[in-house]
């Protein structure tokens, strides 16, 4: 059952494809107010959802925001991340239910933060729809909500490969270099993208002809070699006179303007940029048109980057905080005021005034951003997937983004944005997953090593063999952090046989993601969606079923040995020791301690189920598809419906394309 409820006047977001008629009945555990509502928590409840977040797949006892934010030092006590997924399901003993609200602006969800027992979610605008879905279980909560929101996005079928990115390969002979040490070393790859320095000045849809002189050649060099070079695509547009792209924005007053109706000036990578109104339809179109300029030179893929949108500054702050600087200069920096002076110099990047200071043309209004502050970064991405309808029409071509809000899982996946290499982000990876695909994102991953500070081989490793379940499988790292690419370890050869599973489970992943898309379920899910009756496994939050027949336990501390895995019901554990398998055991229901190699991966195949593994290959067209071996658990046989496509075509479907698999 879902209910809708229009409160005040809210602005048309698109988040929802498929509106419902507006509910007369109240919901009465529900006090719902223009600012919001709160609902009564009982000890054992879980709330689920809330998209790209910090913390736990159960999201009780923390206070979140739905402000999206580059932030890339998060940790535990951040508040948002970069995108804003305000969808989350409340399970409890006398009811499950979810809620969806819509509204572009900030939102507080303070989840037992307050009060352990009270959840309230607060909102700056009191405009907004919202939507409450009553249902048995999470999964049917899930499953209608996605019927509300809109089929997800789906990427090509080599976007399912391995990818290896850095910030930056400054030049096509590093470019190269790096497709060399992998098929050298006869490590799989499908991808190596593209950072900011491939662009001239950092401006969007240029490239920098000096470093990378035969773009072109380069492209269709790395085609023969089974691998695609992705493009970054950035938010702001640079101020350059004589740039065609600044000016026919200026022009056609397709940027954000400031309150006296200027062009709106901030700070990004090349110094001062306008941002294009992407909420304005016109300048959307014009913006997606420009992905031709990439199209056209044989790009199958980009990411959309900086759009939440990320400040470095604005001039006005830039100005007032050199003018604060200046009395400083004769002060004697003391325990009051060097704090001041500190707060002050980081106060200049994403400030909140800034985000108030600046308009764009929604509809024909003149609308604050703060307003419409989370729908940036899906309406980049929308302006430029809407063009790749027209510009390459029927293909499926590689998107994702960095900032998004529920709506954009229909046009691009998501990364999970500046992570570091540390452990905990290795398990919040993890934890992301499932949250994300409650809200439609299904192509989605992290930054495979951790994006800032130096990662070591034992957690590229053990990140590794969580990565080779993830959809979206990237390694990436930061300027002037320690190179992280998979060759470059001591123990390259583990790299190699991890990476090398991948290309074994390809069948099995691609068919659960494209089943979990066109069938709006979840690609990975929580223990206690398909044990909510089992305490413990409701509880466990560093293991994760993909799919319908495995769940993962992977390893997440540093120099563990292994690591103790809870098993619902009896279920049979494979173990790979690279890309083969070494061992393979029934174990029966309970907590047990295995031992993990660094170069091991272990998963657990439920009752019932199969597991269809390919050959491998070094890229995804060498995968074969039809010769595959069968694991499985299943004494008293059993089906898997597996799922294939020509992995291109933008029309997919499951008739005709589901071959079922028996043992
Ligand atoms: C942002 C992106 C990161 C990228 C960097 C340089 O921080 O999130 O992935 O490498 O910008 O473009």
């Amino acid at each position: 059952m879902i209910k809708r409820f229009v409160v005040g006047n809210p602005l048309e977001t698109e988040a929802i494809l498929n509106k419902v008629q507006m509910s007369e009945e109240k919901i009465p555990y529900l006090s719902v107010t223009q600012q919001g509502f709160s609902y009564k928590l009982e000890p054992e409840d879980i709330v689920y959802g809330l998209g790209e977040n910090v913390r736990g797949i159960n999201k009780r006892g923390w206070i979140y925001e739905s402000n999206c934010t580059d932030n890339p030092f998060h940790q535990e006590d951040t508040r948002s991340l970069y995108g804003a997924h305000n969808f989350l399901i409340v399970c409890g003993k006398e009811r499950c239910f979810g809620v969806f609200l819509d509204t572009p602006a900030n939102v507080t969800f303070d989840i037992g933060y307050t009060h352990f027992d009270e959840m309230k979610i607060t909102l700056t605008q009191p405009d907004y729809e919202l939507y409450v879905l009553e249902c048995e279980t999470p999964e049917e909560i899930v499953g209608e909500f996605r019927s509300l929101i809109g089929p997800s996005y789906l990427p090509p079928k080599w976007a399912f490969g391995f990818g290896q990115c850095r910030w930056s390969y400054f030049t096509a002979q590093e470019v190269r270099e790096v497709a060399r040490g992998h098929r050298e070393n006869h490590i799989p790859i499908d991808m190596i993208y593209l950072d900011i320095d491939y662009m001239e000045r950092y401006k969007d849809f240029t490239i920098d002809r000096e470093t990378f002189p035969d773009f072109e050649e380069l492209v269709e060099e790395m085609r023969q070699q089974g691998i695609r070079l992705v493009p970054i695509i950035d938010g702001g547009v640079k101020v350059e006179k004589g740039y065609d792209i600044y000016e026919e924005g200026v022009v056609n007053n397709y940027f954000c303007k400031d309150a006296e109706g200027n062009d709106f000036v901030v700070g990004v990578w090349p110094g001062k940029c306008h941002f294009p109104d992407m909420l304005n339809e016109k300048a959307r179109r014009w913006f997606g048109r420009k992905y031709q300029f990439l199209l056209e030179k044989g790009i199958e893929g980009f990411w959309n980057d900086m759009n939440e949108p990320a400040i470095f500054y604005s001039e006005n702050r830039l100005k007032k905080i050199f003018e604060q600087l200046e009395t400083y200069k004769s002060t004697n920096l003391d325990v009051n005021t060097f704090f001041q002076f500190q707060d002050l110099v980081r106060s200049v990047a994403n400030n909140p005034e800034d985000y108030r200071s600046f308009y764009h043309n929604f509809r024909g209004k003149k609308i604050c951003h703060d307003k419409v502050h989370n729908l940036f970064g899906y309406y980049m991405t929308r302006s430029a997937s809407e063009a790749f309808e027209e510009l390459a029409p029927g293909k499926r071509i590689l998107m994702f983004s960095r900032s998004s809000y529920i709506g954009m899982h229909r046009y691009s996946g998501v990364w999970m944005g500046d992570n570091r290499s540390w452990w905990s982000h290795l398990l919040m990876n993890l934890k992301m997953l499932p949250s994300l695909n409650m809200c439609g994102f299904l192509y989605t991953g992290a930054d495979i090593g951790g994006f800032g500070s130096d990662a070591t081989e034992d957690l590229v490793l053990r990140w590794l063999a969580l990565g080779i379940f993830m959809p979206l499988m990237r390694n990436h790292s930061a300027n002037g952090t320690r190179r992280q690419e998979a060759y470059l370890w001591d123990n390259m050869a583990a790299a190699r046989g991890i990476i090398g599973l991948r290309y074994r489970l390809l069948p099995y992943i691609y068919s659960e993601f494209m089943k979990a898309a066109l069938k709006n379920e979840m690609y990975g899910r929580p223990l206690g969606f398909e044990w909510p009756e089992d305490t413990i496994a409701v509880r466990t939050e560093d293991q994760m079923l993909i799919g319908e027949s495995i769940m993962i336990a992977p390893v997440y501390e540093q120099n563990a040995a292994g690591r103790v895995v809870y098993l619902p019901e009896e279920m049979k554990m494979l173990r790979f020791s690279g890309t083969e398998l070494a061992e393979e055991k029934v174990l029966e229901k309970g907590h047990h301690y295995l031992e993990i190699g660094l170069n091991e991966v272990v998963l657990f195949v439920k009752k019932g189920h199969i597991l269809p593994l390919a050959d491998g290959g070094e890229c995804v067209d060498q995968v074969d598809w039809e010769n595959l071996k069968l694991y499985h658990f299943a004494p008293q046989g059993a089906d898997y419906e597996l799922y294939d496509d020509d992995g291109v075509s933008a029309a997919a479907v499951l008739e005709g394309h589901i071959r079922l698999l028996k043992v």
